[in-house]
């Protein structure tokens, strides 16, 4: 496994990969979740390159940029381990030299949920992986279904500008008891981590109602909520249930189904979630 820096050094070493190759992108402190993604790209690639940059300009000014957990070593036995061929780690300055000053806003779909809590946040996350993109130039391009909005920007952005490639969602890996994993889960003190899994037995406790037959949205965001308020810790941002593809929320739901999704604090740990009722 080859590891890179600079613009240069990628370039070189990418160009020596065979085609088609698959990028999986990540801020590293790497998980079993990132892991799949790794092994969705090897499935369908002949090459895998993984990136790991704790981007700048995805963070609020009072988001946990300066305590985002990292561990380089690791990560790169990791994905050593997982048979990934390259892995770039581009510095801060590689990515935003002196001067910078091109950015990549998704207009709609970056407004509502995550986009409406976090004012910039997918300007950020736009304008770092169309520059990581052109960079690696990947005919396969893999994130994960954890993060359902950044999907939809990112799907947004490859139509909008045209980028040479396929986007392909992975499902979100959990843990046992049903918690997404994510590298912020470290944040939790025990008592918390006990209670997080009642995210997912809120998106749960809302599929059993939609199978069941509700179709109106209010009825299931106020199921989540129920299920919510059995966990004392738990404080709710939003409970959303929303059109899959506008992510406008709906007052009944469909026949193309709908988005449910929601943000949750534990203490100063901000934790979000998602699930696809399928349509018709
Ligand atoms: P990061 O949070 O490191 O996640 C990297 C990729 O792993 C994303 O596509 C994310 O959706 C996916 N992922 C995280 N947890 C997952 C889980 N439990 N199951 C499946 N996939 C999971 O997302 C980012 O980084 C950044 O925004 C990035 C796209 C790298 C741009 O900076």
């Amino acid at each position: 496994m080859k590891t890179v820096t600079t613009l240069p050094e990628l370039r070189t070493a990418r160009a020596a990969l065979p085609d088609p190759l698959g990028f999986v992108p990540t801020m590293g402190y790497l998980h079993e979740g990132h892991l799949a993604l790794v092994r969705a790209a090897q499935a369908c690639c002949q090459s895998v390159v993984v990136s790991i940059f704790v981007n700048p300009a995805q963070f609020g000014p009072n988001e946990d940029l300066a305590k985002y957990p990292r561990d380089i070593p690791r990560d790169l036995a990791l994905l050593e381990q997982a048979g990934v061929n390259l892995v770039w780690l581009p510095t801060p300055e590689v990515i935003y030299p002196p001067g910078f000053q091109t950015w990549v806003e998704v207009a709609e779909v970056s407004q509502p949920l995550e986009g409406g809590m976090r004012p910039g946040h997918f300007r950020g996350v736009a304008t770092v992986v169309a520059k990581l993109f052109n960079a690696v130039g990947p005919q396969f391009a893999f994130f994960g279904q954890k993060d359902a909005q950044q999907v939809a920007v990112l799907r947004q952005m490859v139509t909008d500008l045209h980028f040479p490639l396929e986007l392909v969602v992975v499902p979100t890996d959990r843990e046992p008891d049903g918690l997404a994993r994510s590298s912020r889960n470290v944040y939790l003190t025990a008592e918390e981590r006990a209670q997080a899994p009642a995210l997912y037995r809120a998106l749960t406790a809302a599929q059993t109602a939609y199978t069941a037959g509700e179709r109106d949205a209010e009825a299931l965001r106020a199921a989540m909520q129920a299920a919510l308020a059995a966990a004392p810790l738990a404080q709710v941002q939003y409970v959303s249930c929303a059109h899959p593809r506008t992510l406008a929320e709906l007052e009944t739901i469909g026949p193309e189904g709908a988005l449910l999704s929601m943000a949750v604090y534990f203490g100063k740990t901000r934790l979000i979630d998602n699930l696809v009722l399928q349509g018709k």
